[in-house]
């Protein structure tokens, strides 16, 4: 009897030693992916497998604080940060299932090379054998692995090569003399006062917060009041912060107030082409250099105007917003008011259509947004669904979308790609106070003609403004 079970687990004994001998060339490959590096695969295992877990791993990604080790992926590929869960990486390393590692001998095991390979056949689970074996597979490694690893687009490459060349630049940036004198006669303290001044003439003046709040009362059914109202008061406080540093910026360069420091990091800033930090903290994520970034807020402004001497928009202006979760909320808000339905039982559905620009009127639910840019894939207007990017082409401008609010459990399931929407290409933000993220948005429904994963493992997101 004794003897029996000592059999009995001798030979369950080895079974495990087994399976977890077969496990080891899987996590040795799969952690090619720093992404993971820290989580246990064993016991994530079964979690991950479930098709249902992968949406909340998408939606918590954004408030996990990263690691160090993320941090450094994240600047070598950017794309990589959200999205990229595990069990979507791992399902492009195929491995035996557990059940098939049980009944096969010995022989079949020392072909799992052919199962194990991603497009480009470098990668795989090595052949079975001693520690030297794995050593010399891993030597053939190459030492700049190409995108396709990850699961990328080969674009993901000029995306990591730009950031690199900005990073250098921007070492560069720290290591110019700021006071120059002197050389052309124009010193930097002669332009700089130039460019304030230009700056000035050309920000409008505050909004006037009485008169629209008189033109667009706080209605009932028309919750867009509000959020123009509030856009308003965001604004002035950015545009009044800007103007009394630049006109303060100004007296100190002639002079006649003290160059305190915060009025140093704004010269500066603006010497090297960045947006001062003074600025930032009152603004919108922007990763915008200070050019584009000043012509990116009057566009703002006058979207704003516009909206203020002519009624709310036919197609709003999704980028226009400073707090972009405001206007969506008050959309569904309008919805759940009209049609008197809890506000929690609603959500959008998205129909991309075909025109870009305009629209000759008004949904009669819901809004119309544009000025969306998608990452990692482009809109194919032809078959209506999200298709590879074109070779070099980085950003594709989605056509017109209209949110149609409706009720979650009425919609129709299509094969879609959850396709996170974020304000800046960072994808990344804090958790504000009121719960939203400072960079995302939304999560928005492409039509897809391919498997969710394989978007996902692209990195597809979009954006709404890009960094130039
Ligand atoms: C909202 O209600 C007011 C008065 O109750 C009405 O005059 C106005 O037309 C309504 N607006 C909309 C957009 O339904
Ligand atoms: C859309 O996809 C089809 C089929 O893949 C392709 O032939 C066509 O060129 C694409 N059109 C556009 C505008 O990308």
């Amino acid at each position: 009897m004794i003897r029996q079970t000592y059999i009995v687990l001798t030979v369950i004994l080895i079974l495990c030693s087994l399976t977890t001998a077969n496990r080891c060339p899987c996590e040795l490959v799969v952690n090619e992916n720093p992404t993971i590096s820290n989580t246990d695969l064993a016991s994530l295992s079964s979690f991950m497998d479930d098709d249902s877990t992968k949406d909340y791993i998408v939606q918590v990604a954004d408030s996990i604080p990263s690691t160090n080790e993320d941090q450094e992926m994240a600047n070598l590929y950017p794309l990589i940060r959200q999205r990229k869960s595990l069990s979507t990486t791992r399902r492009r390393f195929k491995r035996p299932s557990w059940a098939a590692v049980g009944k096969r001998s010995f022989t079949l095991i020392r072909k799992r090379p052919s199962w194990a390979q991603v497009e480009s056949g470098t990668y795989y689970v090595p052949i079975d054998g001693p520690h030297q074996n794995y050593v010399d597979y891993i030597r053939t490694l190459p030492l700049n692995p190409l995108p396709e690893v990850y699961g990328f687009h080969s674009n993901a490459d000029i995306t990591k090569d730009q950031q690199e060349t900005q990073t250098l630049f921007d070492s560069i940036l720290l290591t110019l003399p700021k006071q120059t004198t002197g050389g052309e006669g124009r010193t930097p303290s002669v332009v700089m006062d130039e460019l304030a001044a230009d700056i000035l003439s050309k920000l409008p003046a505050d909004f006037d917060t009485e008169a629209i709040g008189k033109k667009y009362p706080v209605l009932y059914n028309e919750s867009m009041n509000t959020v123009l109202r509030q856009e308003i008061i965001r604004y002035n406080r950015l545009t009044s912060e800007v103007r009394k540093t630049l006109a303060d910026l100004r007296k100190a360069i002639k002079g006649l107030v003290l160059m305190s420091s915060e009025l140093e990091e704004v010269f500066n800033a603006m010497f090297i082409g960045k947006v001062p930090n003074a600025w930032a903290a009152k603004s919108y994520p922007s990763l915008k250099p200070l050019g584009s970034y000043l012509n990116d807020l009057m566009a703002r402004l006058k979207f704003l105007q516009n909206w203020i001497q002519n009624g709310p928009p036919f197609v709003f202006w999704i980028s226009g917003f400073f707090f972009t979760q405001s206007f969506l909320t008050g959309v569904l808000q309008n919805y759940a008011r009209k049609y008197t339905i809890p506000i929690d039982k609603l959500a959008f559905e998205f129909d991309v259509l075909q025109e870009d620009n305009d629209m000759p009127n008004r949904p009669d639910d819901g809004a119309f947004i544009k000025g969306l840019f998608l990452e990692g894939a482009r809109w194919n207007k032809t078959t209506r669904v999200i298709d590879e990017s074109l070779p070099k082409v980085l950003f594709d401008a989605l056509p017109i979308i209209w949110l149609r609010p409706g009720i979650t459990e009425n919609f129709a399931t299509v094969n879609t790609y959850s396709c996170p929407v974020y304000k800046t290409s960072a994808r990344r933000g804090v958790l504000s106070t009121t719960g939203h993220s400072t960079n995302f948005v939304l999560l928005i429904e492409l039509p897809s003609d391919q498997t969710k994963r394989h978007w996902i493992n692209r990195g597809v997101a979009a954006l709404c403004q890009l960094d130039d």
